[in-house]
C-alpha cells in the first residue's frame, strides 16, 4: 500500500514541484539565525486567517442574507444551531484578534524598519492587506442587521457622500438601494464571503512571494545575504525547519 502511494507521490511530484516549493519556501528556506519572538506574528497572522475562513465557513450554512432573516438566522445560530454560539464568537473574536496580531506584526515593522529596501513591496501589500482587512470586517459586522450593524453601515456609508461631486452617487452605488435594506445586506454578504476573502488570500500570497524573494529581516537589520556558503547559502541563517519551527512552537 506504501510502496503504491510513494509511487504515485513520485508521479505527481514529477510533474508538480511539491517537494521542491515546500523545500524552498517552508522547509529548508533560510531565516536569519537572530530572528526573535517579535518574527511570530506573521505566522500567527496566518492562522488567525485560517481559522477566520475556517469558521466563516461554517457561519454560511446556517445564515440567511435576507432582509426579514438576516437578524433571526443569527438568533438561530446563538440558541438552536450546537454549537453555534461557539463558531460564532469563534468568528467574531478571532476578527479582534487578527487586527490585534496585525498590528503586533506591523509595530515590528515599524521597530526594525522592515519597511526599507529591499522590503519596500512587502510593507505595501502588508498596508494593503491591513486596508482588505478593515474592509472584510466592516462588511461582516453588517452582517447580523442589528441596531449596531444598521447604524455603524448608516455611519460608514455616510463618509463616500463626503467626497466632493461623486460622493452622493457613489453612497447610493455602495448602498445598492435609497435606504439601507436586504438589498445591502445581500450584496455585503457576497463581498464578506467571497471578494474580499479571495483579495486577502491573493495579497498574503503576493506578500509572502515577496518577503522570500528579497529574504526576512533581523533585529540587528544587518544584510545576511553578504556571506553566503559554496551553495549560495547566507551562513548567518538556519534552515526554518526545524528550528524557527520548534522556536516557534516553544
Ligand atoms: C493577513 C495579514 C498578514 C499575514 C498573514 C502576514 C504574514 C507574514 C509572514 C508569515 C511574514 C514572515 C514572518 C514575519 O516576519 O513575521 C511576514 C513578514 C512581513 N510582514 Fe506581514 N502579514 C500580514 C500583514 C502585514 C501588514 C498589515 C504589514 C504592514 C503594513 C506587514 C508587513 C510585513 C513586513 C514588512 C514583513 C517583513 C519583515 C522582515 O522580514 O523584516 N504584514 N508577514
Amino acid at each position: 500500500m506504501s510502496e503504491i502511494a510513494g509511487k504515485l507521490f513520485s508521479w505527481v511530484n514529477d510533474r508538480l514541484p511539491i517537494v521542491n516549493t515546500f523545500e524552498r519556501h517552508l522547509s529548508k528556506h533560510p531565516v536569519p539565525s537572530k530572528v526573535n519572538f517579535w518574527y511570530l506574528f506573521g505566522a500567527l497572522a496566518s492562522v488567525v486567517l485560517i481559522i477566520q475562513i475556517v469558521s466563516g465557513i461554517w457561519l454560511i450554512m446556517p445564515y440567511s442574507n435576507t432582509e426579514e432573516e438576516a437578524f433571526s438566522s443569527i438568533e438561530y445560530i446563538m440558541r438552536d444551531v450546537d454549537y453555534g454560539w461557539v463558531i460564532r464568537y469563534i468568528h467574531t473574536t478571532g476578527a479582534s484578534m487578527f487586527f490585534a496580531v496585525v498590528y503586533l506584526h506591523m509595530f515590528r515593522g515599524l521597530l526594525y524598519g522592515s519597511y526599507q529596501k529591499p522590503k519596500e513591496l512587502v510593507w505595501i501589500f502588508g498596508c494593503t492587506i491591513y486596508l482588505a482587512m478593515m474592509a472584510e470586517g466592516f462588511l461582516g459586522y453588517v452582517l447580523p442587521y442589528g441596531q449596531m450593524s444598521y447604524w455603524g453601515a448608516q455611519v460608514i456609508i455616510s463618509l463616500f457622500g463626503a467626497i466632493p461631486y461623486i460622493g452622493e452617487s457613489l453612497e447610493l452605488w455602495v448602498r445598492g438601494d435609497y435606504y439601507i435594506s436586504g438589498i445591502t445586506v445581500s450584496r455585503f454578504f457576497a463581498l464578506h464571503v467571497v471578494a474580499l476573502p479571495l483579495v486577502l488570500i491573493a495579497l498574503v500570497f503576493l506578500h509572502l512571494v515577496a518577503l522570500h524573494e528579497v529574504g526576512a529581516g533581523n533585529p540587528e537589520g544587518v544584510d545576511i545575504e553578504e556571506f553566503l556558503d559554496d551553495d549560495g547559502v547566507p551562513l548567518d541563517s538556519v534552515p526554518f525547519f526545524p528550528y524557527k519551527v520548534l522556536n516557534a512552537l516553544v
